[in-house]
């Protein structure tokens, strides 16, 4: 779907929007890089974006949601990520998508619904809800989630300082690994969910062939070759 109305200017691509989605260090970046680099490779246009951060406002939300010591109420660590989402979803994806590129986000509103609704226990329907309001109704073509056991992840991070996310308690985080599972399982057609303890390049094979079947049902275009 990506977007609502059908806005893309003649003879562009079509575009696709691919989410990245798991819990802390579950490797979400390190297969956006390599997936972006592939497809760029391929002829495709690529836009890659982080959510939080990204935009300016992007940035001011990830400071004051991840760098802060203060007890965040849970509504207002939503309406943070929501305010960067929507201002994403205005500036950088939408024009992206109409002007047909791939856009991959490392995190997008399915983080909300895991963290915010299942971790921190608000209702999970109302900010998928406010999700859709948000982002002008955007819904994405595919979302990958990697799937990391709690453990695995704190072992990962080893000695770097945890965020004020990271430092929620594996109470939490099991929560929010729970939430992605149902999430997952309400739409499968959506959702790919792969096995984050599988070595880098196994990961990367298993999305490309996913993202590959993905561009070739839409009929995406390639740029030029190169
Ligand atoms: N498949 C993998 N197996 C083992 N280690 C991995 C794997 N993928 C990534 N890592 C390592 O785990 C750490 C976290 O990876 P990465 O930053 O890609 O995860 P992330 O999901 O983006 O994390 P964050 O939630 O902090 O943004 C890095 O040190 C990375 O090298
Ligand atoms: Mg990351």
């Amino acid at each position: 779907m990506g977007l609502v109305s059908d806005e893309r200017s003649p003879g562009a691509g079509v575009g696709a929007l691919i989410t990245f989605e798991g819990g802390e260090a579950s490797g979400k970046s390190t297969q956006v890089e390599l997936l972006a680099a592939w497809l760029t490779d391929r002829g495709y246009s690529v836009v890659t974006a982080r959510e939080p951060g990204t935009t300016e406002v992007g940035l001011a939300a990830r400071r004051a949601l991840l760098d802060v010591d203060d007890e965040l109420a849970p509504h207002a660590e939503l309406a943070l990520f929501i305010a960067a989402r929507a201002q994403l979803a205005a500036t950088v994806v939408t024009p992206a998508l109409t002007a047909g590129k791939i856009v991959l986000l490392d995190r997008f509103g399915d983080s909300s619904v895991a963290y915010q609704g299942y971790g921190r226990g608000l209702e999970p329907e109302r900010i998928a809800e406010w999700n859709r309001w948000a982002t002008g109704g955007l819904v994405p073509d595919l979302t990958i989630l990697i799937d990391v056991p709690v453990s695995d992840a704190v072992e990962r991070r080893g000695d770097k300082p945890p965020d004020r996310l990271e430092r929620a308690g594996d109470e939490f985080h099991e929560r929010v690994r729970a939430g992605y599972e149902r999430l997952a399982a309400n739409e499968p057609f959506r959702f790919c969910v792969l096995d984050g303890r599988q070595p880098i390049d196994e990961l990367q094979s298993a999305i490309r062939s996913r993202v590959g079947e993905l561009l070739e049902t839409r009929g995406s275009q390639r740029m030029a070759p190169r």
